[in-house]
């Protein structure tokens, strides 16, 4: 039997633009993201049988169609005409429904295991190419690091950047479904983010500029929806944080902190406040 892990990170919207509904109901996204240290893994290992498991530590994940690392295995196997079957076992430590990439972050990281395990020497446009099939996200994820990425999601250019800093986490007790929250965009009301001075902040290190710069067109909808999230935002700041900002269509609200001791204040002032606080660095 041969097993292979991979680590599956979860993401950051430093930016999210609303540039406007396509025919396919779809929106055009310009976005700025970033992985952190917060993880997930996915282990594959090779199983006789012609069938597709997949069980995890988190007893809220469904093992069939509806988990997105199922979806990939069975993309990837259905295309390349796979004859064996695959055990998925999925490690869960990213908040699920809390606007991280967790899901696409494990298809991407499945896609990854079962390119090698099965010897398919895919190219990463090739595993876009399946990854756009689960999820809008699930091409960034493929990609990692600091990212430029716009279209529905599958154009992705990587940003030359090293942000030297702390980031603290703050996933309240609700999740947020992504597809509840777009439904609700009027394109000529929203409010519009700065992408490319987010870009060039973080090309040229200016963290002035990014803090300036930084922003995201879906937390209106998401606050509106749940005014807590502005409630982590302030306390956030006032403890001293850079800057606070929601991710995706949230509810996780993260912190820039430039010092650990910074981000340390923040961390013990949100503590009382929300259960699920994380500490990370980006990646
Ligand atoms: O692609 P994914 O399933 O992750 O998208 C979840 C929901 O987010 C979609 O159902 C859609 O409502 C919305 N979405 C969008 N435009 C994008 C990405 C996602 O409207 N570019």
């Amino acid at each position: 039997m041969v097993s292979i892990i991979e680590r599956a990170p979860a993401k950051l919207n430093l930016g999210l633009d609303i540039l406007g509904k396509r025919v396919d109901g779809y929106h055009d996204l310009s976005m700025v993201m970033i992985s952190v240290d917060l993880c997930d893994y996915v282990t594959v290992t090779d199983r006789k049988e012609n069938e597709i498991i997949v069980e995890s530590d988190n007893p809220r994940m469904p093992n069939n169609q509806k988990n997105d690392v199922f979806k990939a295995a069975r993309l990837l196997k259905d295309q390349y005409h796979i004859q064996s079957g695959v055990s998925i076992y999925l490690s869960k430590k990213i908040p699920v429904c809390a606007g991280m990439g967790g899901g696409s972050s494990d298809a991407a990281a499945t896609i990854r295991a079962l390119n090698k395990l099965w010897g398919l020497e895919l190219t990463k446009e090739e595993m876009v190419k399946v990854g756009m099939q689960i999820g809008s996200d699930v091409p960034y994820c493929l990609h990692g690091g600091y990212a430029k990425v716009k279209g529905k999601g599958e154009l992705v250019t990587p940003i030359k950047a090293n942000l030297s800093s702390w980031v603290v986490l703050v996933k309240p007790d609700f999740g947020i479904s992504t597809r509840t929250v777009f439904p609700d965009i009027d394109c000529d009301q929203i409010s519009r983010v700065d992408i490319a001075k987010i870009v060039s902040s973080l090309e040229k290190n200016d963290y002035e500029g990014l803090k300036a710069s930084i922003g995201n067109s879906l937390e209106d909808i998401s606050i509106a929806r749940k005014p807590f999230i502005q409630k982590i935002k302030d306390k956030m700041m006032t403890s001293g944080a850079d800057l606070a900002l929601m991710t995706g269509s949230g509810p996780t609200v993260f912190a820039l902190c430039r010092n650990e001791r910074q981000a340390n204040r923040v961390v013990n002032s949100l503590k009382g406040f929300c259960k699920e606080v994380y500490k990370v660095r980006t990646l």
